[in-house]
């Protein structure tokens, strides 16, 4: 039998989110900008005779089918026709419902972490498909690094400019339902305004230009609505990243968690010293690119 396999599994933010729309698939047509994070759970992939089982402390994770990640193991063995099982412990530590797509990196690092201990070969490219039906965004932690997600957020991009910066990270403890901000969206409660910003920030970057402050989160609105005792400390905790000079302050996704991006740590941890004596949970943490993500799997350079 092979040996037990430890994976890191890392978090998201997204440094700018636009929704275009509802899909015939119930879904919605987004516009992202991904970012990877070093923050991440760790996950140890223990080999077991037929079965597949998830373990985890924290109480807000599913033990049973209904996890994602073991979702990904049962969709996997069947894809490749394996009657190996798998015994799968999570470390939590990315925020549960904190718009970091914990859920959906433990899939995926399911997915990367049994296709090398079952010796598959199907490396990013070839789990791509599977990664799509798990969740949308699923796909990008194949990836990872600074990603442009199109369509559902599955469609994902590597951006030939991959930042490098400090993120101060605020986990307002308080876990938001995806699903719910999305229906919030369709109910018409929040007024939705379509614009390119993420394709002129894109096309900025292509020719050096900054245009980190043109980013917006369409779902900032849905899901101050869906959680409305946070609203005044995300103006707060905003204020203050941007006043201690962040390039990009902002909620990750559907929330809650709420980062400030900065090319400079002294300030990342200045404005982290000032959240931490306010008493809000704080972090101060890098970004990944897609060659340091990739490096973290083994995986070569991309040309
Ligand atoms: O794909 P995933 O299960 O992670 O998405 C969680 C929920 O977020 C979906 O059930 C859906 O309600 C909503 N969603 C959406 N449009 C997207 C992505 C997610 O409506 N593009």
């Amino acid at each position: 039998m092979p040996r037990a396999l430890q994976v890191k599994s890392y978090a998201k933010i997204n440094l700018g989110l636009e929704v275009l729309g509802l899909r015939q698939d119930g879904y919605h047509e987004l516009r992202t900008l991904f970012q990877t994070i070093d923050v991440h759970d760790d996950i140890v992939l223990r080999p077991r005779p037929r079965a597949v089982s998830v373990r985890c402390r924290h109480r807000l994770v599913p033990r049973d089918r209904t996890n994602l990640a073991v979702r990904a193991a049962e969709a996997l063995r069947k894809h490749v026709q394996v009657s190996s099982g798998v015994e799968i412990e999570i470390e939590k530590r990315i925020p549960v419902g904190g718009g970091l797509g914990g859920g959906s990196s433990n899939a995926a690092a399911v997915l990367l972490g049994l296709d090398r201990m079952w010796r598959l070969g199907l490396g990013p490219h070839g789990l791509h498909r599977l990664a799509r039906r798990l969740g949308a965004d699923v796909p990008f932690f194949l990836l990872g690094g600074t990603a442009l997600g199109l369509g559902r957020g599955d469609e994902v991009y590597p951006l030939r400019r991959q930042l490098r910066g400090w993120v101060v990270l605020v986990d307002p403890g308080v876990p938001i339902s995806t699903a719910a901000v999305f229906s919030r969206v369709d109910a018409g409660l929040t007024p939705r305004e379509n614009s390119n910003s993420i394709f002129y920030f894109v096309s900025r970057g292509l020719e050096g230009i900054g245009g980190d402050r043109i980013l917006t989160n369409d779902l900032e609105e849905a899901a101050m609505e869906e959680a409305p005792a946070l609203k005044e400390r995300v103006v707060r905790v905003r204020d203050v990243l941007r006043g201690e000079g962040a390039r990009i302050d902002a909620l990750s996704g559907s929330g809650s968690s709420v980062f400030g991006l900065f090319d400079d740590a002294r300030a990342a941890r200045r404005a982290s010293a000032v959240l931490g004596k306010d008493g809000m949970p704080v972090r101060v943490v890098r970004t990944l690119t897609l060659d340091q993500y990739r490096r973290t799997w083994g995986l070569p350079r991309v040309r």
